[in-house]
């Protein structure tokens, strides 16, 4: 079988949650720990304004995946509310681990900073290739299927946020494939961020 690119489907969420795991080691979501992404995942694949794909390995097993929104204004929010009983209780154990993860969770579901609105826009939330699969051009096919499905909804636009210090791979993973860095901000945390942006066109010639 060949690597293939799929729609993200809830049968996929345990091996997308054990890809986020190896390709986020160390990174806030993974601290919340296994439970809390298959929520955060299933939750996404289960409300029509998610996108989200998945590269399938040579196996048909994920091996990476992308995911995001149609319609980011307030989405965080919204999967806060459908979700909230089984965020609750897939954050218990991390909260307890480490109590002021609670309220950083609460903002980032709130008020999350690095999340613009607008009509036609989309937000691209995570991406992550297994360490041995990457450089090997599953993102560069995970972001143009995400970039190709959002102008399809009727987007025009699609926003990124990414670590600006000490991620320079990443950075220039997303320059290569022609996103433009708008904004830096910093959050609450301390993080400086960058904010990338592309343009994109319905007949799928991302601009
Ligand atoms: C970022 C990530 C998704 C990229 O996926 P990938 O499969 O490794 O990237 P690709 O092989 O598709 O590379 C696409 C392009 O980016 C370039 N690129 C990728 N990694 C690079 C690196 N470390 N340094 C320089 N260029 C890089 C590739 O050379 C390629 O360019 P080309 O089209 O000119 O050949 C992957 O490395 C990953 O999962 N990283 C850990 C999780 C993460 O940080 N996610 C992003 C959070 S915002």
């Amino acid at each position: 079988m060949n690597n293939l690119l799929v729609p993200l489907r809830p049968e996929h969420v345990p091996d997308v949650v054990q890809t986020h795991l190896a390709s986020f080691p160390g990174f806030f979501l993974s601290f919340l720990g296994a439970r809390f992404l298959a929520v955060y995942y299933n939750g996404i694949c289960s409300t029509p304004e998610g996108i989200g794909f998945c590269y399938l390995n040579a196996s048909g097993v994920p091996a990476g995946f992308v995911v995001g929104s149609s319609n980011p204004r307030g989405f965080y929010s919204r999967l806060l509310r459908r979700h909230w009983l089984s965020f609750s209780l897939a954050s218990v154990r991390a909260v307890l681990r480490k109590p002021s993860v609670l309220g950083r969770v609460a903002r980032g579901f709130l008020h999350p900073g690095g999340n613009p609105v607008g009509n036609h826009v989309a937000g691209l939330y995570s991406i992550g290739v297994l360490p041995e699969l990457q450089g090997t051009g599953a993102g560069k096919k995970l972001v143009n299927a995400f970039l190709f499905e959002a102008a399809n909804r009727g987007c025009n636009r699609v926003f990124l946020t990414t670590d600006r210090d000490g991620n320079e791979a990443v950075n220039i993973f997303y320059q290569k494939l022609g996103f433009t860095l708008e904004r830096q901000y910093q959050t609450r945390e301390g993080r400086s961020m960058n904010e990338y942006w592309i343009s994109v066109a319905k007949d799928g010639e991302n601009e």
